[in-house]
């Protein structure tokens, strides 16, 4: 990684609640990537986990809501919890034009709801948390590649593609913030370190299993005007040799099993400037 190291005197950046609604030409739904029909359903696929996934992340933050004192940690909780409430309304508005064009989109968010329900029921809630912050790592380490390579949305439709950079630089915002839920709540023990490393291992096999699985059913409903040799190929190319959008991402899947990790570890703050033009350019009101 070519992000400087933190500054231990640096505090980690406040994450804000934006309101923010994002106009899609519903029309380009099924091939808004600028890599092609098996790229933009790569994303679909991605964007059915967080209405359902975020949801899950919230209540696992917030069972342990009365066990944070700090006030600086209060208030990067609100944030977080306003931030994936807005990501989860706005991917839902996503996820509903997926439904609208044949895709089966709701069924594959069925299929989440009832997998998060049961992990809801069966594991504690500290393991239910060692789940959300493994995701919460999931997703920073995506969006850190999505904010420092342009060529991940290159030629994809500016809507679609600020939706996805918005998401991207909140996570990035937020990234540690359900983290330090967990270093302030869990006991600083080997027993807490392996479950944490659990969550991590858990999920991400589960996560890339059932998205390869879903990618496969979204992809033959969307019928893609270019064929599926073609199409996987370019998928294939996209995840593994350029921008290499998911082999890029081990470094950083792997510095989370060091014992000392944390999110900041990686500080890419400088990218959030991004996202006060990002903010003005939606309050023009020739985009809605
Ligand atoms: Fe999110
Ligand atoms: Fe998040």
């Amino acid at each position: 990684m070519s992000d400087p190291a933190p500054s231990p005197t640096v505090p980690a950046p406040m994450p804000v609640r934006r309101d923010l609604h994002f106009p899609f030409p519903p029309a380009r739904i099924t091939d808004w990537h600028g890599a092609g029909g098996h790229v933009t359903q790569f994303f679909n696929t991605l964007s059915l986990y967080f209405p359902e996934g975020e949801k899950f992340f919230i209540q696992s933050v917030r069972h342990y809501k009365s066990q944070i004192t700090d006030p600086t940690l209060q208030q990067a909780v609100a944030g977080f919890i306003g931030q994936e409430a807005m990501h989860g309304r706005e991917h839902r508005a996503f996820n509903a034009l997926m439904d609208e064009a044949g895709l089966p989109a709701d069924r594959i968010e069925q299929f989440t709801i009832n997998r998060l329900k049961m992990a809801h029921k069966v594991f504690s809630p500290s393991m239910q948390l060692s789940m959300t912050i493994a995701l919460e790592h999931l997703t920073a380490i995506m969006a850190a590649d999505m904010l420092r390579k342009p060529e991940v949305l290159a030629g994809s439709h500016p809507d679609y593609a600020r939706l996805w950079r918005w998401h991207a630089l909140e996570e990035t915002e937020h990234k540690a913030v359900a983290f330090d839920v967990w270093k302030t709540v869990m006991p600083p023990t080997l027993g807490s370190y392996l479950k944490r490393c659990w969550g991590l291992l858990q999920t991400s096999w589960f996560f890339w299993l059932f998205t390869a699985i879903f990618h496969v059913r979204m992809v033959h409903a969307a019928k893609p005007q270019q064929g599926h040799l073609v199409g996987y190929l370019r998928l294939a190319k996209f995840l593994f040799v350029k921008p290499a959008a998911w082999l890029s991402l081990a470094p950083a899947w792997f510095a989370y099993f060091k014992p000392g990790f944390h999110p900041w570890q990686h500080d890419n703050r400088a990218a959030l400037v991004e996202l006060e033009q990002l903010t003005a350019d939606l309050a023009n009101p020739a985009l809605h």
